[in-house]
């Protein structure tokens, strides 16, 4: 008998193909997150779960799931997984790192060139028919180039944007929680504490994940000691920030602009007061929406999952203690 899988959401059609040559598995078809009520009447029959990072996988639903052996994220973050109590469980859980670092990267680089010279606003104002004319003062925007780039986690795609501020001419500085000496010296950027960091950069960049050491890490006292002209862009996690004081760094100009592909909540509520704001920039959590690259994500889901469903070590396995004896 094959092995029964639940997946979350409508994937790529190359990945399904894969799965479908060793499993049985049953898809939710709609738009939206599978709603909770179907996922726990799921559950109980199957072997493996492939997730997404808009499902909150925790101890009740895997109560729920006595044969699941593995939970198959497709992302590299996996904080919707409630980790500590799949390893209690002996339940593996795998992410897909890698294959979308440059193609985040080159989205949140977009994200700071958009912010930096407002190009959001601009297209918005042309469309509502308020281009008249040339003007020496409209629309004046911050020069990225010999700016300073703060990038808060030199991780994969904190590095990849260190790469690209070199193409700009950029001085990057980065914090962390460890340094990174072989990355200080081949790309040229230097560590600095969050502090100073807040306060010499132009430009911000968040790349670390989120968990209980960074939530809301950029807060009230962060924005007090940002530059009047720093450009804050988040395509990590929205709690990663505070809203509120963001909304309070925008609306008085404590910071020039923010541009955002992660909210806290997602998606974020059309009455958000951040939605008010002219200075700043929401996109719906795309930054790794490339063809290429979701197929690549969906395949090594699947990849991940068959191989623990076959017993084997998956290839990006994130709790692999419960491999252990
Ligand atoms: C991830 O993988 O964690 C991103 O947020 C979405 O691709």
């Amino acid at each position: 008998m094959k092995p029964k899988v639940y997946v979350n959401r409508l994937i790529p059609g190359e990945a399904l193909k894969k799965l479908a040559q060793s499993c049985d598995y049953r898809i939710w078809e709609g738009e939206l997150a599978v709603p909770r009520d179907v996922l726990l009447k799921e559950i109980p029959q199957i072997d493996a779960l492939l997730s997404l990072l808009s499902d909150k996988i925790d101890g009740p639903l895997m109560d729920a799931a006595p044969k699941l052996r593995v939970i198959s994220n497709m992302a590299v973050g996996f904080d919707n997984i409630d980790v500590h109590e799949a390893t209690k469980r002996k339940i593996m859980v795998c992410n897909t790192p890698g294959v979308l670092t440059e193609t985040t990267a080159d989205f949140a680089f977009a994200l700071l060139l958009a912010a930096a010279r407002r190009v959001v606003e601009g297209e918005r104002n042309v469309r509502e028919g308020r281009w008249r004319t040339w003007g020496p003062m409209i629309l004046l925007g911050h020069d990225i180039h010999h700016a300073t780039l703060g990038i808060i986690g030199l991780g994969r795609i904190g590095a990849e944007m260190a790469k690209r501020a070199k193409g700009f001419d950029m001085r990057t500085i980065y914090s962390d929680s460890v340094r990174r000496p072989a990355l200080e010296k081949s790309l040229g950027v230097e560590f600095r504490d969050l502090e100073t960091l807040l306060a010499e950069s132009d430009f911000v960049t968040i790349h670390t994940p989120l968990i209980p050491e960074t939530h809301h890490l950029i807060g009230e006292e962060q924005f007090k000691i940002m530059k009047k002209t720093a450009i804050l862009v988040n395509t990590a996690r929205g709690p990663i920030v505070d809203p509120r004081a963001l909304y309070n760094a925008l609306h008085t100009h404590q910071i020039a602009y923010a541009a955002l592909d992660v909210t806290e909540p997602e998606p974020i509520p059309l009455n958000d007061p951040l939605l008010t704001l002219d200075n700043i920039i929401i996109a719906p959590h795309i930054a790794s929406a490339s063809i290429a690259t979701r197929t690549k994500m969906a395949m090594i889901a699947v990849d991940n999952l068959l191989a623990g469903l076959r017993g084997e070590r998956p290839p990006h396995i994130v709790n692999p203690e419960v491999l252990a004896g």
